[in-house]
This record gives C-alpha cells, structure tokens and sequence, in this order.
C-alpha cells in the first residue's frame, strides 16, 4: 500500500540520511557529501558516499545504497514499513494511516500474548507435580527455587500436544502457533509441540515481553538445546539471554557467557550483569547492543578449543564496538556454569577480578606448547607475539606491550619495535590489496545479481544506464527518448524495469527522486538504481549522447535479426516493434 507523497516528504525531511547514518558510522565531510566507512561490509577505507542533494547513499565498494529508508531497512532488518514506521518515530511525525501497519503490529501482538501464555504454562508445568522430571534436573544442576522463579524456568514433558492444546483451547489458531515458532507442522499434516522433555528458559526483551524460548533436553535423543527459531517479535542475532536483568546492574561492565546455564549460575553467585547469545555466535549487532550499556566486556566462555576460539572473534568484534574486554580464564573447570558448583561463588569473583585484559590473554596464550627456558621456545614465542603486537591499533598501546615483552624476554625493545613495524607495514599492503580484490569481486557479484545480463551486454547495459540516469536528471527530455526508444527496445530486464518505472512516474508528474523507487524495487535493486545515479553525477550526459545510446540499443535488436538462432518469440518481438518503428 502506497503512503502518501507528503507524509514521505514530511518522513525524509525529519530524518536527513546523513543525520540518521551518522549515528550508525562517523561520517566525514567532503564538500557538499560525506563519506564513510560503509556498515554494510568490512573495509578499512571508506567506499561509501552520502549524497545531501539527492538524499542518498552509494557504496562503491559493495554496491548497497538508496535512500534513508533502504538504509534503515538494510542496517535495521527491517521490510518497508516497518523501516517507515522507526523513522517516523524518530522523527516525531505522526503516521498518516494507523492502519498500514495494523495488521503486522496485530500480528505482533497475538505473537507476545502466546508467548506470555506459554511461559506461564511452561512454569506452571515445572511447578505442577512435586517430583516431576524438570524441576529435579534444575534443582540437582545447583538452581535454587529463587533463581528458578527469577528467571520463570519452566517445564514441557515428552507429550507432543499438551501446549498445543492448551493455546488452541485459549482461541489461538494453529496458524499463530506456528507463526510464534511453538509448533510445526508434520509431513502428514498434525501440528505438534515443538518443545518436549526440556526445561525451558524464556527469553524476555527489555520491556520485559517474552520473546522467544530456549530448552534444555532432559534424557533421550535430540539436540542438547533447542532455541525459538526467528519469529515477528523475536531476531536471535538482536537479542541477548538476560539483558532484562543485566542492564539494570549498573555497573559498567557485562560478563558475556556461552550459555543459558553459565548466565544463570554467575546470576546466582552474585552477578547479574552477564548475558549470552542465543545458541549463535556472537554478531555485530549483539555487541553493539552490549555498547549500550556497558564500557568493559569479560568474555568468559567455555575452557575448550570451541570456546577460546569463539573468545578470539569475540574480542574482534567487541573491539569494533569500541569496547574493552578481558578474558575470564576457567581452569579445572569447563565452564562458569561448573566452576561456580566446583569452586563457589567467592573463587569466582577472584577469578573476575584478576580477568587479564585482551591483549595480555593473547600474549600468554602464545606460550602454550613451547619450552620457554630454550632457545628455540623463546625465537618461537617471539615470532607468535610479533603478530599479536602488530595487531594493536594504537601504537602507544602497541609500543607499551613491547616494551613489556622485550623486558620479559631480555631482549632490546628497538629490535622487536623494528620487528614488529615491519610486519605492520606488511600486513597493511596486503589488507590494502584484498580490500581492493574484495571491493572487485563484490561489485563484480553484485552487477550480476540484479542485472546478470550485463555482462552477457556490456555496451548495450552501459547505454541502458546512461539513458536511464540521463532521464534521472533531465526528467523534461523524456518525450524526446520516447519518441526514438521504448520499453521492448531495451536489453536487459532489470534496466527495462527502471525505464518502464521512470516512464510510469515522469508520465504521471510523481517524484523521481531516489526514494520513489522504493515502491516497487528491493532494498538490493535500490543499491543498483543508486549506482546508476551515483556514478554519473559528474558526467554530463548531452542529448547527443543519448542519441548515441539510442542507436546502440536499436542496432542490437537489428543484430539479433541477422542472425538466424531467432526464438519464435524473439521473432515475433522483432517483427511488432518493426512495424511499429514504419508506422
Ligand atoms: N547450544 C545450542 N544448541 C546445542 C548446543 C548448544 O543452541 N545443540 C547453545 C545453547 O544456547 C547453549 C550454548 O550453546 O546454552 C552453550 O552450549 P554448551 O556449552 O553445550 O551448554 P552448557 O550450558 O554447558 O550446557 P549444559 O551445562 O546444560 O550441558
Ligand atoms: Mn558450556
């Protein structure tokens, strides 16, 4: 459904896209445009361009762009109106027509009602029976009845239908049950639970709705947890277990822990400023969710490979966030969860305090296997630690380290400094040149993406462009394309789709700004159609050129008649547009 032009002038004018991106990434002036380092791909250099006049974005290096509302729905995950609807929130307008958004909004709704429903059947599974199987397991994996409560822990035995029923019999269809990601439907057709013989960990947002569940299995075959797949109200790489309870601490730091269990326990001990993910890695999202509330993150993931492994991206990642971290270091113990039960809850704050910043946990990690009395240990170890030292961003960081490296070992600090710079200066050519083979690898990708028969045309799709941005700018010419060119006469389906829609607006006096294509064009073709216009900004395009253009597409279609691999269709095509071109 289409929203009125002036409510979406009123929308755009409220939210500049250079104002809405800068919250997102810092943006650097350059003359009339910004440039920054694009959200959407990993890059060292900034590739994308802000656009103030047309109120649009460009990123050259992996083709998205469009307007402030493809890039909230791009950077948010969100669809059209949803994006609509967080802009005009923003930026205090009201909406015109409540109900373009009432059916997902009462969707939504039915979604948390269900939810809340189910945690409270879940809980009161758990409660019902004395010596029923999960409140056993809970009690016997250290929870006390407090904790239990606190968190609504709850119970789903090994029936297939008792929740099923049980919202089915509260007016719920079975529709909405498999919307909310509570039941699935089998081959044959019968609607089952998709939680049995689990205790159950609900999930809750900030405003405290229960958005998604996780279960733990009891006994028995299956996957050891189960979690909500993503559902209207709930985007597991969104969303952390406990931060309901955790941003509340106040305190400055969070303890980011692997699992529901971990949370829990260090819960228990004492300290509610711990979250985790939900059973995925760690996402950019979560940890900019997590720069929200705190400075300082303590990663304290399990002791196995798995863990220490996930402990090195975590730390990329946090630190892209602009955090700090320190590393929790769990010996005789796999994870918090059993540290805790082992060693107790005091030992443990010991062993928060004395967490090791990133930088020391990696330079100590290096050391692993090696005999650090001989020789070859310590050229090995220094060999390992020159990476990780070339790592650090900031050289008075950098140069801090090596220092204290270079007197741990006993060697000269300018020989390591020197050792070091020239792997840096080495590692950023090569991070130059992959960036560069990124960036012409993605655009090459994407080109063939949304319009794959470019390549098949180059010359054909390159006079395609250029009329179409011709027509962007020059919207008054169109009669005179027109009168040489039309729709069927174009080449390659995605530029004759801009052309039919261009056509469609200027014909109709709409707005042929970047924005008025959201409409009918994905978020991926808007970055198409801002290429167009972004890279023919500072061309100027003459009539005489697009004539030039005109020809080459109309002597494409000359070409395909001499040949004789014609399809009947292609013929017949062929034949119409002539007898059009005599009349
Ligand atoms: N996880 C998952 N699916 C699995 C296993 C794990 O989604 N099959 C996720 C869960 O979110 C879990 C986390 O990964 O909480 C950590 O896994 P694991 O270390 O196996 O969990 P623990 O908390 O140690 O499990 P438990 O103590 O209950 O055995
Ligand atoms: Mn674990």
């Amino acid at each position: 459904m289409a929203l009125p032009d002036d409510f979406l002038y009123q929308l755009k004018n409220a939210n500049s896209i250079e104002g809405v991106m800068s919250s997102y990434t810092s943006l650097k002036r350059t003359g009339h445009n910004y440039v920054c380092l694009c959200p959407f791909h990993s890059e060292k250099s900034p590739s994308c361009t802000v656009y103030t006049d047309t109120q649009s974005f460009y990123c050259f290096g992996c083709g998205a762009g469009g307007d402030v509302i493809t890039f909230v729905m791009k950077s948010e995950n969100l669809d059209y109106f949803e994006a609509v609807k967080y802009l005009a929130e923003r930026g205090n307008i009201p909406l015109p027509d409540e109900q373009f958004d009432e059916n997902s909004s009462r969707i939504k709704q039915r979604v948390y009602e269900i939810n809340r429903l189910a945690a409270r059947f879940f809980f009161s599974q758990l409660k019902a029976q004395r010596d029923n199987n999960g409140l056993a397991y809970l009690l016997n994996r250290g929870l006390s009845l407090q904790t239990i409560e606190k968190y609504g822990l709850g119970y789903a035995d090994d029936k297939w239908n008792n929740l099923k029923n049980y919202l089915m019999s509260e007016g719920y269809t079975e529709n909405e049950l498999i919307v909310a990601g509570l039941c699935i439907k089998s081959k044959s057709g019968n609607l089952y639970d998709v939680f049995r013989n689990r205790v159950i960990f609900p999930i809750l947002d900030l405003r405290g709705n229960v958005i998604a569940f996780g279960g733990r299995l009891l006994d028995g075959e299956g996957p050891k947890y189960l979690n909500s797949s993503d559902t209207p109200v709930f985007k597991k790489s969104r969303n952390l277990f406990s931060l309901n309870f955790a941003k509340s601490s106040n305190e400055k730091r969070l303890i980011l822990a692997e699992g529901y269990m971990d949370v829990i326990a260090i819960n228990q001990a004492g300290f509610s400023n711990t979250v985790a993910t939900l059973g995925t890695a760690l996402t950019p999202e979560q940890a900019r969710l997590m720069s929200q509330y705190a400075e300082e993150i303590i990663i304290a993931y399990d002791s196995d490979d798995a863990g220490q492994k996930a402990t090195y991206k975590a730390i990329a990642l946090l630190s892209d966030a602009g955090l700090k971290t320190r590393v929790l270091t769990i010996d005789n113990a796999k994870d918090p969860d059993e540290f805790i039960k082992k060693f107790g809850a005091t030992r443990f704050k010991l062993l928060l305090d004395n967490s090791e910043g990133a930088i020391v946990y990696e330079l100590n990690k290096c050391k692993n296997g090696l005999d650090m009395e001989s020789d070859t240990g310590k050229v090995e170890y220094l060999k390992r630690v020159t990476h990780i030292l070339a790592d650090i961003k900031s050289s008075v960081e950098r140069e801090v380290y090596i220092s204290r490296v270079a007197n741990e070992q006993g060697v000269s600090k300018e020989t390591l400094l020197y050792e070091v710079n020239a792997l840096v200066k080495k590692q950023r050519n090569m991070n130059e040149k992959r960036e560069w083979r990124n960036i012409t690898n993605q655009i090459t990708a994407k080109r063939d993406n949304i319009n794959p028969e470019a390549a098949k045309y180059p010359k054909e799709a390159k006079a395609e462009t250029g009329i179409i941005a011709f027509l962007l700018n020059n919207p008054d010419k169109l009669e005179f394309v027109k009168s040489r060119l039309q729709a069927e006469d174009f080449v390659t389906a995605f530029n004759k789709r801009v052309f039919i829609s261009i056509v469609d607006k200027i014909g109709g006096s709409k707005d042929i700004s970047i924005s008025s294509f959201n409409d009918d064009f994905t978020p991926d073709e808007m970055g198409k159609i801002s290429e167009i216009s972004a890279k023919t900004r500072e061309i100027n395009i003459t009539q005489e050129t697009v004539s030039d253009y005109i020809d080459v597409l109309l002597s494409h279609i000359d070409n395909t008649a001499n040949g004789n691999d014609m399809s009947d269709e292609d013929f017949l095509n062929f034949f119409n547009s002539l007898k059009q071109k005599l009349n």
